[in-house]
């Protein structure tokens, strides 16, 4: 019974060191639509989450909808069709996009504050966190916007005040329109724009696998300078590629680290920020 408890104590002391570095620091959390969908899964995040926020770690959260914007487009009777991993995004889409965000939002802050953290939630189309630019490299998109400017005042207000900024991925233009951003991009964008000392993007794989049909094919570790052959011989693709172009823009950006991480692991944040022993995929410079 002792052993037990000195075991739990011993665990605590382990995390000092990490709790020393990162304590005061942001670090940056994208979490996906497809992580996001089970209930146990995103409560269990959201829990290391507002675990790092009382050690004095300022957390910063982007998420996508994915599966639920695809869901609301269905029963409205609208196909999702993608180019390129691009949501095709016509004026009806885009107000489905930003409703169905905004409902995840507020249920992600509703949480968030239910477990003892302070949360508020923020559009990227509010004082212009997100200014976008129409994308124009695959044909004709629709809505979709590359992020050119990232206003991070707003951030940066709520992460010195200990409260955890949840932000959703629209953008404006320089009309006043609202696009629709790819979540891994506005993530990568923000992390860079704010010098975070870590981006972690949580999805519901292991990390970049060497044949996703294969488990035991994961890359614990992966050089930015093989990114572009591994995206070239579609060893990495469809949604894999904005996770492996946002750890490399970031940390080309100076962000210290960079990890897509296995979501449905519970406790993987805290893993992954407390204990030597990595999980998951560290993408290094
Ligand atoms: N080499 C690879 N290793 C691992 N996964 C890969 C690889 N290449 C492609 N993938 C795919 O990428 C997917 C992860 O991206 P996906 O966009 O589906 O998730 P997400 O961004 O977390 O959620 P969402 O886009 O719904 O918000 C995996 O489920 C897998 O199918
Ligand atoms: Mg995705």
């Amino acid at each position: 019974m002792i052993e037990q408890l000195v075991e739990k104590a011993s665990v605590l002391i382990e995390a000092l060191p990490y709790i020393k570095r990162f304590r005061g620091k942001e670090v940056l959390i994208k979490f996906g639509g497809s992580a996001m969908l089970d209930q146990e899964v995103r409560e269990n995040i959201l829990h290391d989450l507002v675990f790092m926020n009382y050690v004095g770690i300022r957390p910063v959260l982007i998420h996508g909808g994915g599966h639920a914007i695809t869901e609301n487009l269905k029963k409205a009777g609208i196909e999702s069709r993608f180019v390129c991993g691009l949501r095709v995004t016509d004026e009806a889409t885009v107000k489905i996009v930003v409703k169905t965000l905004s409902d995840l939002n507020k249920k992600m802050v509703r949480d968030l504050n239910r477990f003892g953290a302070q949360a508020v939630g923020l559009s990227g189309h509010n004082s212009k966190i997100l200014s976008v630019v129409k994308h124009d490299k695959d044909g004709d998109v629709g809505f979709v916007g590359d992020v050119t400017a990232v206003n991070i005042r707003p951030i940066r207000e709520l992460t010195v005040a200990n409260t955890i900024p949840v932000i959703y991925p629209v953008g404006i233009d320089d009309r006043g329109d609202t696009y629709n951003v790819n979540a891994d991009e506005a993530a990568a964008k923000i992390a860079a724009a704010m010098s975070v000392q870590k981006i972690m993007i949580l999805t519901n794989v292991q990390g970049i696998m060497k044949d996703p049909k294969d488990s035991n094919s994961l890359m614990p570790s992966l050089h930015v300078e093989k990114v572009d052959q591994l995206i070239r011989d579609q060893t990495i693709t469809a949604g894999m590629i904005p996770k492996v172009n946002a750890c490399t823009f970031a940390l080309r950006a100076d962000v210290a680290k960079a990890h897509i991480v296995d979501g449905r692991i519970k406790h993987a944040l805290l893993l992954e920020i407390f204990t030597d022993r990595g999980i998951g995929t560290e993408i290094v410079l």
